[in-house]
């Protein structure tokens, strides 16, 4: 990933941003302004309903392409306007894994999980299939190979998640919520697995509940208020 030489440049920038979801008429976030930089390792934290999952999906743009609503101020993600920027283009910058990873699963088998989305990234089939057999050896996953995702533990569920994301080489890795359902030992290895990326350049932005993880592993915080104006 080699993104040392680019560290402290802007990876996202978010600019007096509120937004509101179609058919609700409160604010999901308001006036939000932050500078992500690249390199950085950003906890979110805030209670539920506090907007930490609108933040992610706005951070790849999800929101607006997915969510629609009412989007005031602006965010950039590698200087581009992510409303401006179609989402094909957005999604080879960020990748997200999101809270509930069973729905976010479209194959049976974790290697073709893998492969599946370097194919939607234009690879040849050899080469997703080479690069897939690599992230697995790295992410330590390679005997999961031949079982069924469905069979598999939520924590070992969780890093075909991640190895499918990171496979496509994306610059920015956003997790909603990674730890949650998973016992103490997996909490560990996921965010052990994040600090090695990390420390490789990958700017991660990480949704958790649990404050003593993000206090061990997250360079930095940042937590949200419940936004209570509505009109
Ligand atoms: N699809 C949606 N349509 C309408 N309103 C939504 C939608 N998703 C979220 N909201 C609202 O936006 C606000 C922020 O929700 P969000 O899910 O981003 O918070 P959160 O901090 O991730 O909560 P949690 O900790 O429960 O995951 C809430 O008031 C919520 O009701
Ligand atoms: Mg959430």
């Amino acid at each position: 990933m080699g993104g040392y030489l680019y560290k402290n440049i802007l990876m996202i920038k978010i600019e007096n941003f509120s937004f509101k979801y179609k058919g609700n008429d409160k604010f999901a976030l308001h006036n939000i302004n932050l500078d992500i930089e690249n390199g950085a390792f950003l906890g979110l934290s805030g209670v539920s309903g506090s907007g930490k999952t609108s933040l992610l999906y706005a951070c790849c743009g999800v929101i607006p392409h997915f969510y629609k609503g009412d989007f005031y101020g602006s965010v950039t993600l590698a200087g581009k306007d992510t409303v401006e920027t179609p989402i094909s283009e957005l999604s080879k910058i960020a990748a997200i894994v999101f809270e509930d990873v069973d729905s976010s699963f479209a194959c049976t088998y974790p290697e073709d999980e893998i492969v599946f989305g370097l194919r939607n990234f234009g690879k040849s089939k050899q080469e997703a299939e080479e690069n897939a057999a690599e992230i697995m050896s790295l992410f330590e996953i390679s005997d999961l190979r031949g079982k069924l995702i469905r069979s598999l533990s939520g924590g070992q569920k969780r890093k075909v998640a991640l190895a499918a994301a990171i496979a496509v080489k994306p610059q920015v890795l956003l997790l909603d919520e990674p730890s949650g359902e998973l016992d103490p030992e997996a909490k560990i290895q996921v965010f052990e697995l994040l600090k090695k990326l990390n420390e490789d350049g990958l700017t991660i932005i990480v949704s958790e509940r649990n404050d003593k993880l993000l206090h061990e592993y997250a360079a930095r915080q940042y937590i949200l208020k419940t936004a209570e104006i509505s009109e």
